[in-house]
């Protein structure tokens, strides 16, 4: 279909004036990680304490999306790619919201997690890699999902039988085999601190 006769619309309100009224600087904590490395868990943890801190927030999970906006997607590497160009896109359009998005998806290519980094402002694209080597995800393996993909029930899993392509310049890299959870937050925060995020 073609866009030619679509024209952008600038708004009154800015993403300035909105971040202003929050009290904050927008930005997506892109988490990426194995299936059961603890993306949910840790993101899940740092909304807590940012709303603690009365930060607006917004989560989008990989899980939950499946079953809504991306419902229909499989796990072949065009529909991964797809998955991740549309939360690319919802992720910028909550950060134009002044909104602080935490993103909890597998998006194992490089080269998908470099384009949305392309997509969104500089400084408002913060990479969070969840390090939780194989053989922990599979040992916790909360969903049962490791046991069928190494019986071949699942096509395409990633670690198994579809590579999983770890940052190589995570601005956050967190070892979670050595880290605890309150660590692991903690490690977050001070990013978020130390970067001016939390203050306008
Ligand atoms: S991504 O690769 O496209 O980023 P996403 O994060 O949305 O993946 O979804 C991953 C979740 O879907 C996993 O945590 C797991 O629960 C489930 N899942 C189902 N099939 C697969 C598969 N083939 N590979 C990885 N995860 C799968």
């Amino acid at each position: 279909m073609s866009n030619k006769n679509i024209v952008w619309h600038d708004h009154h309100v800015t993403k300035e004036s909105r971040s202003k009224s929050k009290n904050q600087k927008p930005c997506v904590l892109w988490f990426t990680g194995l299936s059961g490395s603890g993306k949910s868990t840790v993101a899940n943890a740092v909304e807590i304490k940012l709303n603690e801190l009365n930060k607006h927030t917004y989560i989008l999970d990989g899980d939950n999306v499946r079953l809504g906006l991306n419902k229909g997607l499989t796990f072949s590497d065009e529909d991964r790619i797809e998955n991740i160009r549309r939360i690319g896109e919802v992720s910028k359009l909550f950060i134009d919201a002044g909104t602080i998005v935490l993103t909890a998806f597998i998006s194992p290519f490089l080269k998908d997690r470099q384009q949305v980094r392309d997509l969104i402002s500089e400084n408002e694209f913060i990479e969070v890699f969840i390090d939780t080597p194989l053989e922990i995800c599979e040992s916790r393996d909360p969903k049962g999902l490791y046991k069928k993909a190494r019986k071949g029930e699942i096509p395409n899993f990633t670690g198994i039988s579809s590579p999983y392509e770890a940052p190589i310049k995570p601005e956050i890299h967190i070892k979670a085999g050595e880290t605890t959870l309150e660590e692991a937050v903690e490690q977050i925060l001070v990013y978020l601190r130390e970067n001016n995020y939390l203050t306008e």
